[in-house]
């Protein structure tokens, strides 16, 4: 029988704190206030902006998200230290409605070798930490953390110590993606019979994805009973990634003959959210990931394309609009106006700002002089790349380079430093070294190249090449990506090394303001 009752989820969007805390993920102040903006006006029911104590950085970005956003609660991450608490409460104070999420370890396994703490301290260390955290919101989420690898006895212990002490939310963390839906789904039930003040709190999933289960998880802790979904756009997170946001909101609409639940996302809006994640962590998205890959709704197979001329739902289970993915007819080139580029713009999910509208058009003109046909993905290429440069210390200002089978390959780069224009002309071995090699003659660092790809955005021989890099900084031990599209691979590599660069000097500079990039 299908069921028609529906329970209200809470969707928890981590994609600024777990989410950027995995490596080549990191947004600059800006971008975080980016997303979470997005995220606020798509619907997300509570945002973690991110780790109050990590840094300076994190602190003002946390602080500026919670003035911000006018809708979400804004959370702030804490370990169970009083400073971290503080901090948190410091910084969240500013929104309309601020959380404290605070976390200690549960299992045997960090226990031991991780905090070297015995059962009971922890215990005291609960009680302590929360109600220190209740000091100054009322909404605060008690995180188990390793909860599925802890004895079912001991956890329902810390979770009623928790809730004693004031938590509101008890988040039941699958933080190294070890769980089974069956094993999931029933650790909620167990642990909400079996605790007395269990109805006192909402109970919360997060799952990791090292197995592939994250999503199939959390769909397994809904049926036990949590309410609260922890999740990221695209997946992003630590190691394999968390839950994604995206597949969890239309597995929920898409199968509500069987999932019985509703939660306050506009569905219309994911695909926009994918993108702009990406371009702020010059992450990209895999293909054929699920929901806003770019393969999502393509149909390549013959039978598959008959089925779908005859009608959609042949091999359509959702529509490429309900997450936002419009089909155009609308072929954009040189002779496109500024309204026709703005029209395109909106359908693509883009409200740029005055400003930004005329730097994009600027670039569209540039780009449809070099490319007949300019398609939607060039488009979105384009203002992604702008999205993520509008605050950059560096910028490229010109490129030569001489390749080919007679000798040494070279390149003469001007770069514009911070407004002081320096050029240099160097060798190396093939022209993509020799524009890395010009880089570092002009801004000389010790960040270590540890990825570089092409990809080619559309079909043709005068597709925009992507570029992406990941730089690893050696004095965090933390990587950023920077990415870039252009025509001519050679200078997208050049703008994708300095994307890198400068996302490298954000960072940098959110944690010692002093710091800077030449
Ligand atoms: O995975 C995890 O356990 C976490 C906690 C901090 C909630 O991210
Ligand atoms: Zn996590």
């Amino acid at each position: 029988m299908i069921s028609t009752k529906k329970d209200r989820v809470y969707i928890f969007d981590t994609t600024l704190r777990d989410g950027e805390q995995c490596p080549g993920a990191t947004m600059t102040f800006e971008e975080k206030l980016e997303v979470a903006h997005l995220l606020d006006v798509m619907g997300v029911d509570i945002i973690e902006a991110g780790f109050p104590i990590a840094s300076d950085g994190d602190f003002e970005a946390v602080t500026a998200v919670a003035k911000a956003v006018k809708n979400a609660t804004v959370a702030g991450l804490a370990r169970a230290i009083f400073a971290d608490i503080d901090r948190a409460g410091e910084a969240v104070k500013h929104a309309r409605r601020g959380r404290i999420h605070t976390f200690v370890s549960t299992s045997p396994i960090h226990l031991a070798y991780q905090m070297r703490k015995s059962e009971e301290e922890v215990l005291e260390i609960i009680a302590k930490t929360v109600a220190r955290a209740r000091s100054f919101v009322e909404d605060v989420e008690w995180s188990a953390m390793d909860a599925t690898r802890t004895p079912l006895d001991y956890l329902c212990r810390t979770v009623e110590a928790a809730i004693d002490a004031g938590a509101t939310t008890i988040n039941l963390p699958d933080t190294v993606g070890y769980a089974t839906p069956n094993e999931y789904r029933d650790m909620f039930l167990n642990v909400r019979n079996r605790v007395p003040n269990a109805d006192k709190a909402i109970f919360s999933v997060h799952c990791h994805n090292d197995l592939g289960l994250a999503v199939a998880n959390t769909l397994g802790g809904l049926e036990g009973g949590a309410r609260q979904i922890e999740c990221t756009i695209n997946g992003i997170g630590e190691r394999a990634g968390n839950a994604a946001l995206e597949e969890i909101v239309m597995a929920i609409k898409t199968r509500s003959d069987t999932l019985p639940y509703e939660c306050g996302i506009e569905t219309t809006m994911l695909n926009r959210a994918s993108k702009l994640v990406s371009a702020a962590t010059s992450f990209p998205v895999q293909y054929n990931k699920a929901i806003v890959g770019r393969n999502a709704f393509a149909h390549e197979s013959g039978i598959h394309q008959d089925g779908m001329l005859k009608n959609q739902t042949t091999y359509e289970i959702m529509t490429p609009e309900s997450v936002g993915v419009q089909k155009t007819s609308l072929v954009m080139g040189k002779h496109s106006g500024r309204a026709a580029f703005k029209n395109k713009l909106n359908e693509l999910g883009y409200e740029l700002g005055d400003n930004q509208l005329e730097d994009a058009f600027a670039r569209f003109k540039a780009l449809a002089d070099r490319k007949k046909h300019v398609y939607d993905e060039d488009i979105e290429a384009l203002v992604d790349e702008n999205i993520s440069t509008a605050q950059d210390l560096v910028k490229v200002i010109a490129l030569t380079v001489i390749a080919g089978t007679m000798g040494h390959q070279s390149a003469t780069l001007s770069l514009d430093v911070d407004g002081v224009h320096k050029t240099v002309q160097t060798t190396g071995n093939g022209p993509v070294d020799a524009i890395f090699n010009a880089i570092c003659a002009i801004i000389p660092h010790d960040a270590k190249l540890a990825l570089y790809q092409v990809h080619a955005v559309t079909e043709g021989t005068d597709a925009q090449a992507e570029v992406s890099v990941r730089l690893e900084d050696p004095v965090s031990g933390r990587s950023v990506t920077g990415k870039a599209a252009d025509p001519d691979t050679l200078v997208a590599s050049a703008k994708a090394y300095i994307a890198g660069l400068n996302k490298l000097d954000a960072k940098r500079r959110q944690a010692h303001p002093q710091h800077n990039v030449a």
